[in-house]
């Protein structure tokens, strides 16, 4: 038997926050640093006199700042950005669209990302030495980044290693995963996904081993397996806790998709009863959903498919049409705004932001737009160069394999 539990379950923080500034009433409008930190979270501690400043006050510097600095400085914002952040965004995406910005902006001498940590990292990666990623708020991780630690997957592949002939084994990462994973994968002949291509990296990964191990998100990796048409019987779940992942060796050799068993505390909160409850109150309406919800959710939805995908699918869609959304509320809610001749809601009543992209609050933009005014990177994020090499080819692989 090979399921001896070697190790403690470690919950990240990210992961603990998730519920912080969860509510009924759906009211997500930005207030002072200082009142938002009441909820108990824990962030970057910031200079005091950021703390205590109004949103106008805000964004009147931020105004300032961008107008000062002109094209030296480029602000990037994810669509789950909130928006009194995405508003000062000179370019939005999702974050495939964001690194493919990142590799082909040399206009910009400072780039500030607002969104995650990985996000950054893989700025800083795509991007010339000369040019400065900065990072707004240096706690906004992300809890699924945070589940596939390095030596937990160094272990794994070890492990496998020790069962399978590993060259045949081809290690796909999701985008939201650290450098360091992304360079274990260079290195190992594997590749980076987003949500965006993920069939396209698979039958790439496909075409050059006869298995996958894929990082961290096991419902990317369901879902993208099972539109392939890869048999649930052909996946398994790899748990970091357990010797061998929990699996016995005749199960990791007649697998030929090994999902790490990771997941996004923001899409797994959608259900199928939520679902129902909504064709059931609005005849007719359409159900669309990330592909990092479960496959249940994803099979009882009428569409699923990456942010891009989901913004585009709406705003092609028809005037007075009716849409459920499955994904993070502050891009729901924006897609409402933008599109007033449709109805538009999140599948979920209770309205719960990305807790980890929730903390690029407004104040902590203007504090290093600010720095870098006053000379200063404050925040900048800067990959190793030996995982610069490595993550570098994984990424260039992805970018090759979507053109
Ligand atoms: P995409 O931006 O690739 O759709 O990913 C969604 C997400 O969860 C970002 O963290
Ligand atoms: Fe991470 Fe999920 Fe938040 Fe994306 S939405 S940053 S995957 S926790």
């Amino acid at each position: 038997m090979t399921t001896l539990i070697k190790k403690q379950t470690v919950i990240p923080v990210t992961e603990l926050e998730q519920s912080a500034f969860c509510q009924a009433e759906g009211n997500l409008r930005t207030k002072t640093l200082k009142e938002e930190f009441l909820t108990g979270v824990r962030w970057q501690k910031v200079p005091k006199r950021y703390l205590t400043l109004e949103p106008s006050e805000i964004d009147e510097g931020i105004l300032y700042c961008k107008k000062q600095l002109g094209e030296s400085v480029v602000i990037l914002g994810h669509h789950y950005q909130r928006d009194e952040v995405i508003k000062h965004a000179d370019i939005t995406g999702d974050s495939f669209k964001l690194s493919k910005i990142a590799s082909e902006y040399d206009r910009s001498k400072w780039i500030v990302f607002c969104g995650v940590h990985f996000m950054a990292e893989t700025a800083d990666i795509l991007t010339a030495s000369d040019q400065n990623v900065l990072l707004p708020n240096m706690a906004a991780g992300c809890s699924m980044a945070d589940m596939a630690q390095t030596e937990d997957v160094e272990e794994a592949w070890f492990e496998l290693g020790s069962v399978l002939d590993i060259t045949r084994v081809i290690p796909v990462t999701y985008m939201n995963s650290t450098a360091v994973i992304k360079s274990i994968c260079g290195k190992n002949n594997g590749i980076v996904c987003t949500s965006s291509n993920a069939v396209n990296t698979f039958e790439w990964a496909l075409k050059r081993g006869d298995k996958i191990l894929f990082l961290p998100d096991q419902h990317l990796g369901r879902n993208t397996g099972l539109k392939m048409g890869i048999k649930e019987e052909q996946m398994v779940v790899w748990n970091p806790f357990k010797r061998n992942g929990g699996l016995t060796e005749n199960q990791i050799r007649s697998s030929k998709l090994i999902l790490w068993q990771g997941h996004c505390s923001v899409h797994t909160r959608f259900t199928t009863g939520q679902i129902q409850d909504a064709r059931t109150k609005d005849k007719g309406v359409n159900v669309i959903v990330h592909p990092e919800c479960t496959n249940d959710v994803v099979a009882a939805a009428d569409y699923n498919g990456s942010t891009e995908f989901i913004i585009e699918t709406i705003t092609n869609s028809e005037p007075g049409s009716s849409w459920t959304v499955g994904t993070e509320i502050n891009l729901v809610n924006r897609l409402a705004q933008d599109n007033p001749d449709k109805k538009i809601y999140c599948l979920d009543s209770v309205v719960c932001p990305c807790a980890t992209m929730y903390r690029i609050h407004p104040a902590y933009l203007l504090w290093v737009l600010e720095g870098i005014m006053a000379g200063l990177a404050i925040n900048r994020i800067r990959v190793s160069d030996q995982d610069r090499k490595f993550s570098r080819v994984a990424v260039d692989r992805m970018l090759n394999v979507s053109d």
